[in-house]
């Protein structure tokens, strides 16, 4: 049960990421592509941005322990574990920037481009978490 923890709530926060970079790609046309089609969800984007960078960061450690209660070791998971280390720093730019721009408000360019693609290649490397996880829970099962 304890070893489900971990998946489960990483794979929520990864499709509800996926949402949160559908409002930031709206912002992102609107910003600098001039398309005012459509508003941007500020308040929303900003509580559900940080739902999911903080559900990934803790569901890190909450990773960590279950290995370590299950096998007594850590980093064990082979590229499970190393993309996981490589979005470590990305989750602290995306939400320290992303903090940033919410409270001081300013006309920007550069930070929120930096902010709106450090945080899509995250999405992607947490689609791709979802496939060596994928790997993880089937060994552990069959393996
Ligand atoms: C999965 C997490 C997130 C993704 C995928 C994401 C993605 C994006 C993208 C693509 C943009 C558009 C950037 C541009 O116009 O160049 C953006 C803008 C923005 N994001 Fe995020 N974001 C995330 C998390 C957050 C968090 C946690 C916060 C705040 C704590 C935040 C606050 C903002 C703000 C305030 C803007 C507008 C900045 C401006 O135009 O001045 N985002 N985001
Ligand atoms: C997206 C779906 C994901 C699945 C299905 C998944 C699956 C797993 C599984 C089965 C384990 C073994 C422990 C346990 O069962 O609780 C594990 C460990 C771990 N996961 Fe994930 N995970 C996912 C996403 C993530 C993400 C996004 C991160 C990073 C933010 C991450 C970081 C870790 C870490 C650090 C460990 C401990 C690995 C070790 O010490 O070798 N996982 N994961």
């Amino acid at each position: 049960m304890v070893l489900w923890i971990h998946p489960v709530m990483q794979a929520l926060a990864v499709c509800l990421s996926i949402y949160v970079l559908h409002l930031g790609w709206v912002r992102f046309r609107f910003a600098h592509l001039g398309r005012k089609d459509a508003a941007f969800p500020w308040r929303r984007h900003v509580r559900l941005g940080a739902a999911v960078l903080a559900t990934w960061a803790l569901a890190f450690a909450l990773g960590l322990g279950a290995v370590w209660w299950a096998w007594r070791s850590v980093f064990v998971t082979g590229r499970h574990v190393q993309v996981a280390l490589a979005m470590l720093p990305l989750i602290a730019f995306g939400l320290g920037s992303g903090m940033v721009m919410d409270r001081v408000k300013a006309r920007r360019t550069l930070l929120p481009l930096a902010h709106g693609l450090g945080n899509a290649v995250l999405v992607l490397l947490a689609l791709l978490q979802l496939y060596t996880g994928g790997i993880v829970l089937w060994n552990m099962a069959f393996g």
